[in-house]
């Protein structure tokens, strides 16, 4: 006897009519029409059932600060971080551990089972560090939450970073983290890199560097990134997030970064709701967008995710954890408007983005974890279309959220008793 049998499902590959049969919390088939006994049989009714959405770029420390202690006036990275050195001193455990608790809430309601999280470092107490490795614990029953070890002010800048850092590493932390460009100097960021990619190596440990996060098109830093991936047999484990200057810096230069990277099989991080906001903010006009070259990494053969970064705190003061908002702000940026472009954004906050993180078990196949989630929607356009809503999310099996169906009762004259579903 089956735990549950979910029938006439669409899946994001583009098969219809689909079963998926779960037993102790594992995906044991999938097949089309399937009949088989089950404790619980559901019928999707056509609608898209996918595997979890996935963030592999967030900033949990920080996540639902919004306002402490004070507004960013200016809208920039710069004040951000200013902003965030304010708010540091201020932080408790117990305030931290509140908020990073509602966001996971969130999170999961929005179908999103898996979050990579820079945790700020710069801290000697290493409060959030603490605090973090006690959410994972706590979350792990429904929720990946791995943690980056992120000396958000320059691991060779702030003097107690690096000693903080391999600090973090020892108590646990998955990844080794970064920031290149807001070293000192170029030649600090370059040495920055080369070090911390050689810990990580040591330690048999991922990369997952902010790079390049500026319009700066001469901030290169990706390129030694790369190059460093190769030297120490990295490949596959480091991932470069922002990669923001890559969308000014001359286009020769580009088609020789590109193929480095490809060789390097660096992952690539945009984080489109962020960028499009912070990125720009010296120019006059024309203004430039800020986002990575999404479609032709893509086209290269580079992994691509789209991450959320931020919600409500220094840097971004809207989002809900909703990793379709991200995607569809990426969609519109990069301007992936073709039917297989809008696919790979839905990819990009859903397989691409469990490929950094390394997750085991993710996917719709046999021997997958039962980690699920049924949208109202048809396909995954109209899932970033419409934002949908995630009618229900099952971990291992297990359902973990409902949510109802939403429809407009229209109250139109002559024509009673409407509803609209706003889609087909
Ligand atoms: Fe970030």
């Amino acid at each position: 006897m089956l735990d549950l049998l979910i029938h006439n499902a669409t899946l994001p590959d583009g098969r219809t009519a689909m079963s998926v049969a779960v037993q102790n919390g594992t995906i044991v088939e999938v097949s089309a029409g399937l009949q088989a006994p089950a404790h619980q049989a559901l019928d999707a009714q056509g609608q898209l059932l996918s595997p979890p959405f996935v963030d592999p770029h967030f900033h949990m420390d920080a996540t639902l600060s919004y306002g402490l202690p004070r507004i960013n006036q200016s809208g920039t990275l710069l004040e951000g971080i200013a902003l965030w050195g304010e708010l540091k001193p201020l932080l408790t455990a117990e305030a931290l551990i509140e908020r990073a608790l509602a966001y996971c809430d969130w999170a999961v309601a929005k179908g999103l089972l898996a979050i990579r999280t820079h945790v700020d470092v710069c801290d000697d107490r290493l409060l959030a560090v603490d605090a973090l490795l006690q959410v994972k614990q706590q979350v792990a029953p429904y929720l990946d939450l791995q943690l980056v070890a992120f000396p958000q002010d320059g691991v060779l800048r702030a003097p107690t970073a690096l000693a903080n850092l391999k600090r973090a590493l020892d108590k646990g932390v998955d990844v080794v983290g970064g920031i290149p460009h807001f070293e000192r100097t170029y030649e600090q960021g370059t040495q920055s890199v080369k070090l911390l990619c050689e810990i990580a190596a040591e330690r048999g440990l991922r990369v997952d560097m902010h790079c390049d996060e500026s319009d700066d098109p001469l901030s290169r830093h990706v390129e030694t990134l790369a190059f460093e991936t190769q030297r120490l047999g990295l490949r596959g484990r480091v991932t470069g997030s922002h990669l923001t200057s890559m969308h000014s810096m001359d286009n020769y230069f580009v088609s020789k970064l590109i193929a480095l990277m490809a060789e390097s099989q660096l992952h690539a991080v945009a984080n489109p709701l962020i960028n499009i906001t912070l990125q720009g903010r010296f120019d006059s006009y024309p203004k430039r967008r800020g986002l990575t070259r999404v479609p032709e990494l893509l086209a290269a053969g580079i992994n691509v995710a789209f991450g959320h970064d931020c919600v409500m705190d220094p840097w971004y003061s809207l989002g809900s954890g909703d990793m379709l908002e991200v995607a569809h702000m990426g969609l519109h940026v990069a301007q992936m408007t073709s039917q297989t472009a809008m696919r790979q954004c839905f990819d990009a906050v859903t397989v691409n983005a469990a490929q950094v993180m390394g997750l085991e078990g993710y996917g719709i196949a046999p021997g997958c974890h039962a980690d699920l989630v049924l949208l109202q929607a048809r396909n995954p356009v109209e899932a970033l279309r419409l934002r949908a809503t995630r009618l229900k999310v099952w971990r291992r099996g297990q359902l973990l959220a409902e949510t109802a169906p939403v429809a407009a009762q229209l109250h139109l004259p002559g024509r009673p008793g409407q509803t609209s579903w706003i889609s087909r």
